[in-house]
């Protein structure tokens, strides 16, 4: 049977063999994925075992994306402009690298939570890793706007000028700024994305309240308990709040398409997810 497996560092609380499962399990497909977690200083050689003893491809989240597109062969445009991977396919000696992340937080919000992101204005809070991966698709929706904000400003600037001609291709006003930039903290945004890890080091909220939208959305990228601070922070201020749950179902069916040429259904395993990690 195909083998896959999702490899980070820790790993222990992994949703994908469960979402992968689902997926086999509608589609028809025969296949096992595992979740392993990897020495920090054992990623490549991981990799590659699996690789050699028949594996098919995994996913890789963190503190590895990085390594993985390190390690791809050949990779796609959009893992060239994230420098981060979250998912290899191999084929012979090939190690294709792809980066779904972006791709599922799109799918998110434009078709589960039916909101378009073209014409709008976005903030984007972070230029780690996961801001990283998710900027060059949200700039491929078209957006009026993408401003990226980072406590690290450099970063965001960094990050801003690696998509400057994907941003002057599709028409965006893509521009860095500081937390607490008064252009930032003066105007509310439709949509406010925190890529940030502040939620999951129960940090303060690293932006003032004015940029929150009443018509508008605000988004995290992580789910569980991890995203319950920013949550309740925009919907205390009357803005619709969404976790990353729906992110992580999406990427994840990019994966699966990837590997297995058969696009899952993701509304029934989203919901099934949502109850079972009500449930827990
Ligand atoms: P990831 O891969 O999850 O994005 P990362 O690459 O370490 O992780 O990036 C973490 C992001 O969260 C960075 O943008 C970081 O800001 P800096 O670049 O200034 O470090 C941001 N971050 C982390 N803790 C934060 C906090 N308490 N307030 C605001 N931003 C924070």
């Amino acid at each position: 049977m195909d083998t896959y497996c999702v490899f980070g560092h820790p790993i222990e609380h992994s949703k994908s063999p469960w979402i992968h499962a689902r997926f086999a399990q509608l589609t028809g497909q025969s296949l096992q994925y595992h979740k392993t977690r990897v020495p920090l200083d054992g990623f490549a050689h991981t990799v590659h075992a699996f690789q050699v003893s028949g594996g098919k491809g995994c996913n890789v989240t963190l503190p590895f994306k990085t390594e993985a597109a390190a390690l791809a062969t050949r990779c796609s445009p959009r893992v060239s402009l994230a420098q981060a991977c979250n998912t290899l396919k191999f084929d012979g000696a090939e190690i294709y690298g792809d980066n779904t992340d972006g791709l599922g937080l799109v799918n998110d919000l434009v078709r589960n939570a039916g909101f378009s992101l073209r014409g709008k204005s976005v903030l984007l809070i972070g230029a780690g890793g996961a801001a990283a991966g998710v900027l060059g698709p949200l700039l491929c929706e078209k957006p009026r706007s993408i401003w990226v904000v980072n406590r690290t400003p450099e970063k965001a600037i960094q990050l801003v000028q690696a998509h400057n001609s994907l941003a002057l291709a599709e028409g965006v006003d893509c521009q860095a700024f500081g937390l607490q930039h008064e252009r930032v903290s003066s105007q509310a945004f439709d949509m406010v994305i925190n890529a940030s890890s502040s939620s999951l080091h129960q940090g303060a909220l690293p932006v003032p309240a004015s940029v929150l939208s009443q018509h508008g959305m605000a988004c995290d990228l992580m789910y569980g308990p991890a995203a319950q601070g920013f949550m309740q922070w925009a919907t205390d201020h009357g803005t619709l709040a969404r976790d990353g749950l729906g992110m992580l179902v999406e990427q994840a069916a990019e994966s699966f398409h990837l590997w297995r040429g058969v696009r899952p259904p993701t509304a029934p395993v989203l919901s099934d997810l949502r109850a079972l990690m009500a449930q827990a």
